[in-house]
Parts: C-alpha cells; sequence; structure tokens
C-alpha cells in the first residue's frame, strides 16, 4: 500500500472540528434521533435543529476564517447520500460539494469525517455492525463520496472514534444499539477495523489526500486492583486499533481527560477539578496520548480533536493553554504530529448529554442561532499566530 504522507501540508494544521449530526439539524433518517425520541430514552433531549449548520454552515466557516485557521474538521451523513439502500442522494451530495467550496474559497483546507457516529436507519434496521454487510455498505458508501467531492479534499478520517462507536454501544449500552455484551463488543471492533479498511481501499483512487481514521484515547489509572480489567479492556479500545493505522497515512488521536478503571469498569468522576462531562480536567492527556500512540504506530499523528466540555470560558483558556504546552512536549520529544484540531467550533449536541455541555468557541443561540464568538476563540487564534511566528 502506498502511503502519501508527501501531501500533507509542509507546515502545521491548525484547526478545528465539528460533527454533521451535532451541528447540522433535522438528522431524522439516523439510528440516533430514532433513539432520542423512544420512549424512555436515556437521552438528555433531542437533538432538532442542532445550531442549524446544514443552512448556516457559511457562517460557520467565516468564524473559522476570521480566526485564521488552516482546517476545519467536518463530517458528511451518510443517511442523507444514501437515505435507502444503493440509492443516492444527488442533491446531498452537491450540498457538501457546497460545504468543501466554501472551505476552499476562504483558504482553509477540508478534513472530511465520513462516518460520526450516525447510520442511515436501513442500516440500522438491517444489523448495524453486526449486519453481515456493512463491511460492503461502507466501502460502497465511501467510493461514491470520494468518486463525487474527492478532488476537494485535503484529508479523510473514514470513522470517527470506532472504538467509542463499539464501547458506548455494544458494552456500556448508552449510544444506540443499547446493548452490553463483552463478545459483541469485541467482534465489532473488529468489524468496524474492516469497514475501515475497505472505506480506505474505495477511497484511494479518488485523490491524492491522507487517509487515516481517529480513535479516542485517554490517560488510564487503575484503581482498586482493576490493572487486568484495564489491560484488557485497553488491549480492544487502543492497543488493535493502533496496531492497524500502521497500513493508513496518518492516525487522528482525540484525547479530552484521564479515566480510572476499576474491575467493574470505567468509574466516573474522581478528585480535583472535574469538567462538565464529569471527568478529570487533565489536559496533559495529549502529551501522554500521542506518546503512547507513537509507541504503537510510526504514522504521523493529528490531533483530530481535544477541548474541553465547560460554561466557564475562563476553564477552556486554561484547558486550551496546558493543552497546547502539553502538546509541544510531545513535539519537542520528537512525535511526528502534523495538526491539532479544537473540539469544537460552536456549541453544540453534545449526544447523550444534550446541550448542556459547552465545548464551542463560539455560543450559539437555541433560538435564533445566531453564533456569537467567545473570548477563548480569541485566545486560540492568537495561540496559533503566536505558534506559527515561532515556527510550529
Ligand atoms: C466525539 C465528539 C464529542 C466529543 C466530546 C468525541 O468523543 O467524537 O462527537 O462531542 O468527544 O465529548
Amino acid at each position: 500500500m502506498t502511503r502519501r504522507r508527501a501531501s500533507f501540508a509542509d507546515r502545521f494544521w491548525w484547526g478545528t472540528a465539528t460533527a454533521a449530526y451535532q451541528i447540522e439539524g433535522g438528522g431524522t433518517n439516523t439510528d440516533w434521533w430514532r433513539f432520542e425520541h423512544r420512549a424512555g430514552t436515556i437521552a438528555a433531549e433531542p437533538c432538532g435543529d442542532a445550531c442549524d449548520s446544514w443552512h448556516r454552515y457559511a457562517q460557520d466557516l467565516d468564524l473559522v476564517a476570521s480566526l485564521g485557521l488552516d482546517a476545519y474538521r467536518f463530517s458528511i451523513e451518510w443517511a442523507r447520500i444514501e437515505p435507502t439502500p444503493g440509492v443516492i442522494d444527488r442533491d446531498a451530495l452537491e450540498h457538501y460539494r457546497g460545504v468543501l467550496d466554501a472551505c476552499r474559497d476562504r483558504g482553509i483546507a477540508p478534513v472530511v469525517t465520513l462516518h460520526h457516529f450516525t447510520l442511515p436507519l436501513w442500516v440500522a434496521d438491517a444489523g448495524g455492525f453486526e449486519s453481515p454487510e456493512i463491511i460492503t455498505w461502507m466501502g460502497r458508501y465511501a467510493g461514491v463520496v470520494g468518486e463525487a467531492l474527492g478532488d476537494r479534499f485535503a484529508m479523510v478520517c473514514t470513522i470517527n472514534e470506532p472504538n467509542i462507536v463499539a464501547a458506548m454501544g455494544y458494552l456500556a449500552a448508552i449510544f444506540p444499539p443499547e446493548v452490553s455484551d463483552w463478545d459483541r463488543f469485541v467482534s465489532v471492533n473488529a468489524v468496524l477495523r474492516r469497514c475501515h479498511r475497505a472505506m480506505a481501499d474505495a477511497l484511494r483512487p479518488a485523490g491524492d489526500f491522507p487517509i487515516g481514521f481517529t480513535l479516542s484515547m485517554a490517560e488510564y489509572e487503575a484503581v482498586d486492583d482493576g490493572e487486568d480489567e484495564l489491560a484488557r479492556y485497553r488491549h480492544e479500545v487502543e492497543d488493535e486499533y493502533l496496531r492497524a493505522a500502521d497500513a493508513d497515512d496518518f492516525l487522528g488521536v482525540q484525547c479530552y481527560t484521564k479515566h480510572r478503571f476499576s474491575p467493574s469498569g470505567l468509574q466516573w468522576g474522581g478528585e480535583g477539578e472535574l469538567t462538565e462531562m464529569g471527568y478529570p480536567f487533565w489536559p496533559q492527556c495529549v502529551e501522554y496520548t500521542l506518546g503512547r500512540a507513537s509507541a504503537f504506530t510510526s504514522v504521523p499523528l493529528v490531533v483530530t480533536e481535544n477541548g474541553i466540555g465547560t460554561n466557564d470560558d475562563e476553564q477552556r483558556v486554561r484547558y486550551l493553554t496546558e493543552a497546547l504546552g502539553s502538546l509541544e512536549r510531545a513535539r519537542a520529544d520528537g512525535v511526528d504530529v502534523r495538526g491539532y484540531f479544537q473540539w469544537s467550533l460552536l456549541d453544540n449536541f453534545e449526544w447523550v448529554l444534550g446541550y448542556a455541555p459547552k465545548f464551542g468557541l463560539a455560543s450559539v443561540d437555541r433560538t435564533t442561532f445566531a453564533r456569537a464568538l467567545k473570548p477563548s476563540a480569541q485566545w486560540y487564534a492568537d495561540a496559533v499566530r503566536e505558534a506559527r511566528a515561532a515556527g510550529r
């Protein structure tokens, strides 16, 4: 397999990230929409119109441009492209061509994710990641998108956090399809790695852009003699994926915190400062996770997500200050990192937690959808400018 490392930008990419379902609104044809509306759902509230970015993506990109960032990571909603099996919605493809062109017009490199947690209803109904055809279907979807839009891609993430799709959907039972079964979790992880490979292969002919997937990583601490359980879990959610990344052009590392792990699994909460997500304020996870990833794989790394859910914008600045310092230490240590994407551009739909956690550099009025940059956005823009001036 040919790697395309040469086509990475020759400078470090500073960016911000979003995902279709969390910002577009109206994702009615997905498993998540149904999950949020089911009687007795554990989802805090429905996604609804989200940030209405389906109609307001130009405003979003104006914000990205105003911050002077190099790149914008967003995702394409499979349920819109292929609303029923094998039927491609050309208007939906045109819509995303518009988003890609709007990036180009502003000098922003588009980093495109093809699957970010949501499945079309017809795929979910056919068994989702346990359907015997899922690998074929995801490869076919990637091929269609690549053929139509690949000439505009700067970089592609096939699947966002397949390990979280498996862990939350098939072990913790808090994402669709709400299953809790170790063996099914293990086999879905293996299927997701094969889906990624099928998608990457289907995308290869579409252009000279780096292809990889993104992985949720964390610093972990074993508590109450949880070392063996932690090793078993981590083997599934990190190690197997890190090894699989060797066949790619890059690996997206996504990190937010440090988790404690006991024999009964992940322990929420903990002592010290916590974020709105209920896990520790732990920006130094950036250096830690990059170091761990680079011990497993030699492909270039990109921090495709890092940030904090908080209503306290000063806490966000403190988090980002420490996170960028942590990134710098990893780079100074020789880890091959090519970019950093803050999560997220907007306060958006945070899955089962709804709109309560605020990850955005910009707030979004839930009635008018007006965007307003927060002081942390200016802080990030300044930090990026200073990093560039210092040659970083
Ligand atoms: C996901 C995002 C999510 C973020 C913050 C990542 O796991 O890719 O969709 O909003 O974490 O929780």
